[in-house]
């Protein structure tokens, strides 16, 4: 097993098997569950694993012991990717005591019927475990990004155990970038929670943080800042690159000619990245991912049944309920009789905070021509200016 100190020891999994994680996200290069030991005079387990990995983490966890035997199981997050061996490891380790917040053990009585009121420490946001050398802190992290999480500093170690906070899609034997599937896995699962992670973020600011233990992906050693600036900038809405996004969706071809001629006009212009996305045939995670990274947001579709393609529907929905906010938004609408998806986009983007809409806005009816090529030319150098 990997050792991450001395005393913290992996005994986590990878799933190369999951189809789709949290029954949604395609994981191309699988997942992993993260779960550590810190071995000191008392024992303390880190969260569990997925409930298809139960025997693999028992024996990881079996021979980190070396013949002793945990007194503390620390529940970290209880969404079942880490929570569903509570109940095996409490059988196995009758004297060890289950440690979590209050709103776990609520949880664990759903999930398990039992919330373990017998053997159970109930952590509020700044008590301490003492295991001997390691002194374990506890950190409130509400809806990071359920509602019951906990994050633990191990101040002996310098170690922040961050529960899904600076996790990743990904295995940890897939050799890939790290901001690329963290930025997706951020906004796909807690880019809805930005003020909760502005919140623990604050006061992770406060501990000398030298380690980061996530629940997924890989363990943050070095260059943390560069982690942290790019949560600061996440959590706040932040623009993260320079450039547009142009998202369409196109029926027979002809709103894929308007978007390439944007992409073209703003390529010509010296943009310095211009990001095109067929929502019906790209990873919609993916998609949100790139609508939050840039500034700048170019959204195309045809009018359709009086609404709007139901891809970009989706879209957009997955933004509103993200808190989708401080960006600019220009619009392309394509229809053949009764052109109405500029007014339904604009309508369906009302409950976002600061969005500024581009003052043209170009209508296709049907095919492009002179005027919506022109419309194309003058929303080029507005997105420029
Ligand atoms: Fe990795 Fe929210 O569970």
């Amino acid at each position: 097993m990997m050792k991450i100190t001395d005393d913290i020891h992996y005994i986590g999994v990878n799933d190369h098997e999951i189809d789709l994680f949290e029954g949604q996200y395609v994981v191309e290069n699988g997942m992993a569950y993260n779960s550590y030991v810190i071995m000191d005079d008392k024992i303390a387990v880190m969260d569990t694993v997925d409930a298809h990995f139960r025997e693999e983490w028992l024996e990881n966890l079996k021979q980190t012991l070396g013949g002793r035997t945990p007194d503390y199981l620390i529940v970290q997050h209880m969404e079942p990717d880490h929570s569903a061996n509570i109940d095996v490891f409490a059988e196995t380790y009758p004297n060890a005591l289950v440690v979590a917040s209050a709103a776990a053990f609520t949880m664990m009585k759903q999930f398990f019927g039992t919330d373990y009121a017998d053997r159970r420490i109930i952590a509020k946001e700044g008590d301490t475990l003492s295991l001997g050398t390691h002194t374990l802190q506890f950190v409130a992290a509400p809806m990071v990004h359920w509602p019951e999480v906990i994050v633990t500093y191990d101040s002996h170690d310098k170690v922040l155990f961050s529960a899904d906070g600076f996790g990743k899609f990904g295995a940890l034997d897939a050799d890939e970038d790290w901001a690329c599937e963290a930025r997706r896995y951020y906004f796909g699962i807690v880019g809805k929670y930005g003020m909760q992670v502005q919140n623990l973020l604050k006061k992770a600011a406060a501990l000398d943080i030298q380690t980061i233990c996530p629940l997924h992906g890989p363990i943050l050693t070095e260059n943390l800042e560069y982690y942290v600036n790019l949560y600061q900038t996440w959590s706040s809405y932040g623009v993260e690159s320079e450039g547009v996004m142009i998202a369409y969706t196109s029926v027979y071809g002809h709103t894929r000619e308007a978007v390439e001629l944007l992409e073209k006009k703003l390529t010509d212009m010296g943009c310095p990245k211009v990001v095109v996305a067929d929502l019906a045939r790209e990873d919609m995670a993916e998609c949100v991912e790139d609508a939050f990274r840039y500034g700048r947001l170019v959204l195309a579709t045809t009018t359709y049944n009086t609404d709007i393609f139901p891809f970009m529907r989706e879209f957009i929905s997955d933004l509103v309920e993200r808190n989708y906010q401080n960006r600019t938004v220009a619009l392309i609408e394509n229809g053949s009789w009764a052109p109405t998806a500029a007014k339904v986009m604009r309508s369906r983007l009302e409950a976002c905070k600061n969005i500024t809409f581009a003052e043209t806005t170009v209508q296709l009816k049907s095919a492009l021509n002179d005027e919506s090529r022109s419309q194309i030319e003058t929303l080029a150098r507005e997105l420029m200016s």
